[in-house]
């Protein structure tokens, strides 16, 4: 159906309360995964990729793979930039037709981040058709470039953030709120729920302006991530969960199969199992049928 910005149909999501998942993928097959699922759950739909993958797989090939299923498929379909620490490379992205840019300065001090997320804005809005994240506070774990550690992660200040976003007139807004990159240790981590509710009422109280992003949703149980989302989430971003599923996926199949030399099938399970997760995190998201 579309190529959308993830401003619009967040904003959609958030009156609807409902989450558009956002999933990071790593090669063509993944992409083609994602968009099966979304279409075959009517959902809208954010690919992201981080930016090593987008390196590896190159902009231009990318973009346009990612547009020749955008515009065939009847569903609105995002290209989100995951975690750019760097302002060159987001502008790159965005010159290359990704439609959300996420500018991760969130290790950099508080007036570093706001001027660069605020240039990064700049640009986008310039070209017209994108919209940017920024983050505040910091996510722990791994998310390609960026690792912070347990003890360095810093919740989002809820002044802080109004602040923030006033400044640097970002679309979509990622307050660090306890969740993490990676897998959890515990089956319960610590989230603190109650400070994205107050992040979104402080931002969004008077009508939805600013959506509000989760990440490090691998992991999360079904419960967490509905809580989430009824706090204001409107963006769920899975990434670790796709690559292990990736991995996994990959593994059994060469172990059952050792003497067959046919990598097509590979991809077909692979393909398979990654329909099966996304799908999976749609109807915990309440976004299938909302297309
Ligand atoms: P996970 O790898 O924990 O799913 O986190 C995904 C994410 O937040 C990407 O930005």
């Amino acid at each position: 159906m579309s190529i959308v910005t993830a401003k619009e149909i967040m904003l959609e999501a958030a009156e609807g309360k409902y989450a558009v998942g956002a999933f990071n993928i790593t090669n063509l097959i993944q992409m083609e995964a994602v968009v099966e699922a979304a279409v075959e759950k009517k959902a809208p739909l954010i690919i992201q990729t981080s930016v090593t993958p987008s390196k590896f797989l190159g902009l231009e090939i990318l973009v346009s793979i990612y547009r020749i299923l955008a515009e065939s498929a009847p569903i609105p379909i995002c290209l989100h930039l995951d975690h750019s620490t760097s302002v060159e490379y987001c502008k790159q992205c965005a010159d290359a037709g990704y439609t959300n840019i996420m500018i991760d300065a969130s290790k950099q001090a508080y007036e570093e981040n706001i001027s660069q997320t605020k240039e990064v804005v700049e640009y986008c809005h310039g070209i017209g058709g994108i919209s940017v994240e920024g983050e505040l506070g910091t996510v722990s774990g791994v998310e390609d470039q960026v690792k912070v550690a347990e003890d360095e992660a810093a919740l989002c200040n809820p002044e802080q953030a109004v602040e923030f976003v006033e400044r640097t007139s970002v679309d979509i807004f990622a307050p660090a709120i306890g969740t993490a990159h990676g897998v959890y240790k515990t089956k319960n981590p610590k989230v603190d729920f109650e400070r994205l509710g107050k992040i979104n009422q402080m931002l969004n109280g008077n009508g939805i302006k600013t959506p509000l992003v989760v990440h490090g949703g691998t992991g999360l149980s079904k419960e967490y991530a509905i809580k989430l989302v009824e706090m204001g989430g409107a963006k769920f971003n899975v990434s670790t969960e796709l690559k292990r599923t990736m991995i996994d996926a990959t593994y059994d199949y060469i172990s059952e199969n050792r003497e067959q030399y046919n990598p097509g099938k590979i991809d077909v399970v692979v393909k398979d199992a990654i329909r099966q997760v996304v799908a999976r995190w749609i109807d915990i998201l309440g976004s299938a049928g909302k297309a």
